[in-house]
């Protein structure tokens, strides 16, 4: 598999909310195309459309116009079970709010999605802990959400987000509920596994301190895609 391989597209990709006078245009006309093993930064003000871009560019939001193909398949020719499928191995997703099964224990996060994807046998569990481990929660195991720290938390998001090993990730904003040093910490992991497995990894952050690990750092204003000037990030 080539590094430079394309592993997501959007060709003038545009997203409305609402119709008439109350119609807001959240995206505006994005072409932006991701490559295996680049770090990509989305900055940009409150309601410029980061969360919008990021939401269509995983498949969990319908474009109101534009195309969007991931690894190579436009989402526009699948129904909505077929993107479940595409994006279940091709994505993985981490958010700000974690979005955890709360019954769920750390281990059960994580093995759900391999379940999700077919895997049922002993591996599963095998895997997991695994993952789990990589992420330095070994000893947590059978902690439910509730029982976790935030970064904690995230780390398991994180591993969830690996299950699959996905050629993907998509984060929105994965630090902003996190103190200082776990925000590190995640983003050094995120950062560490992209490299190691030249994984694509898309951030949405309001974090300027993490421009510098960054292969690229984009900002989205107004709903338009720019190429970010090192003066509008630090405001
Ligand atoms: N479901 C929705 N229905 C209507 N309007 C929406 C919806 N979701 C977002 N919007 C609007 O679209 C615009 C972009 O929102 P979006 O959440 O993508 O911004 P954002 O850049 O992620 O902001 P933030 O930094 O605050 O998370 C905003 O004007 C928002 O009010
Ligand atoms: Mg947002």
């Amino acid at each position: 598999m080539s590094e430079n391989e394309t592993i997501l597209e959007l060709k003038s990709v545009s997203k409305s909310y609402g119709s008439g006078h109350t119609a807001v245009e959240a995206v505006r006309s994005v072409d932006l195309a991701i490559s295996r093993g680049e770090i990509v930064l989305i900055m940009g003000p409150s309601g410029s459309g980061k969360t919008t871009m990021l939401s269509m560019a995983g498949g969990l939001l319908a474009p109101t116009s534009g195309e969007i193909v991931m690894s190579g398949q436009p989402l526009s020719g699948l129904d909505s079970r077929g993107i479940s499928q595409l994006r279940l191995r091709q994505v993985g997703f981490v958010f700000q709010a974690f979005n955890l099964l709360a019954g769920l224990s750390a281990l059960e996060n994580v093995a759900l999605v391999m379940n999700l994807a077919g895997r049922h046998d002993g591996t599963v569990e095998r895997d997991s802990r695994a993952l789990l481990s990589r992420l330095g929660l070994e000893k947590r195991l059978s902690h439910v959400p509730a029982d976790l720290s935030g970064g904690e938390k995230q780390r398991v998001a994180l591993a969830r987000a690996l299950a699959n090993d996905p050629p993907l990730i998509l984060a929105d904003e994965p630090t902003g509920n996190l103190d200082s040093k776990s925000g590190r910490e995640v983003m050094d992991l995120l950062v560490e596994l992209a490299r190691e497995e030249n994984k694509a990894v898309v951030i949405v952050t309001h974090d300027p301190r993490i421009i510098d690990i960054a292969d690229r750092v984009l900002w989205l204003e107004d709903g338009l895609l720019a190429p970010a000037k090192p003066q509008s990030i630090t405001s």
